[in-house]
């Protein structure tokens, strides 16, 4: 039996799948499932809200002065098997996911200052281990000595027609170009970014979901995990104890 918990670091691009690759990691091994997005999403929907954006315009400096009021907190939500986004206390979950906050958040996301807070608050999540964390540097950056990393790509058609079914099924009016065009400026930003650019791990396992289906993908996903996490267990047991 495995008794003991380690890290899991899901990196990769915008809209390939991550979390829910994380949450289905998380809900097999009985862990705690961490969205680091959300968290870019509800300081930028924060920020929307207080016309910290004009435009596309992030008012840098106010953001940063406002850090300090943005509270941020998941609490689990059994229906969805995860938790949602809290921002100072209302459950932001639905609102976060809206294409007003996907346009606005990269800029959001390469705020130095607000990346630090981030990080600060995702590593004291991760200090007990027994979790899976998604995100663009969680396997550099926040928990560079995670047991398991992956980082997850699809080709830039996949996900965006991905990403158009999915809000259209929400009901969201919204263009299969307009998907494509923001999945791949959150692409070039998010990669070229001063501050933590998104880039594989030198240990990270790489998994091109393009051409396999959920259960294909999930499948080579906790078979790996399972590898991992029995290489691990032996490093605990003591030679000949089994
Ligand atoms: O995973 P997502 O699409 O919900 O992430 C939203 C944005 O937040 C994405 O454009 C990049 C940014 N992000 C980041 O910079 N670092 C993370 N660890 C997670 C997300």
């Amino acid at each position: 039996m495995i008794d003991h918990q380690i890290i899991i670091a899901i990196d990769g691009h915008s809209s390939c799948g991550k979390s829910t690759i994380a949450k289905a990691v998380a809900v097999r091994f009985g862990y705690i499932f961490i969205d680091s997005g959300a968290m870019y999403r509800a300081v930028t929907l924060y920020a929307l809200r207080h016309n910290l954006i004009i435009d596309g315009e992030v008012k840098r400096e106010e953001l940063i002065g406002a850090l300090p009021e943005i509270r941020i907190d998941f609490r689990y939500n059994p229906e969805r098997q995860r938790s949602d986004t809290f921002l100072n206390g209302e459950n932001v979950e639905e609102e976060i996911r809206q294409l007003t906050v996907s346009q606005n958040v990269s800029p959001v996301a390469t705020i130095a200052e607000v990346r630090k807070a981030m990080v600060r608050f995702q590593q004291e999540m991760g200090r007990n281990k027994g979790i899976v964390m998604d995100g663009r540097d969680i396997g550099t950056v926040v928990f560079p000595d995670a047991e398991f990393k992956l980082f997850v790509t699809a080709s830039t058609e996949i996900r965006a027609k991905r990403r158009f079914d999915e809000l259209k099924s929400k009901g969201e009016n919204v263009s299969f170009d307009e998907i494509l065009q923001n999945i791949m400026e959150r692409d070039r930003i998010d990669s070229t970014r001063k501050a933590s650019p998104l880039r594989k791990a030198d240990d990270a396992l790489v998994l091109d979901n393009s051409d396999m289906t959920r259960e294909e993908q999930m499948e080579w996903v906790i078979r790996n995990v399972e590898e991992k996490l029995e290489g691990t267990s032996s490093k605990f047991q003591v030679p000949g104890s089994r």
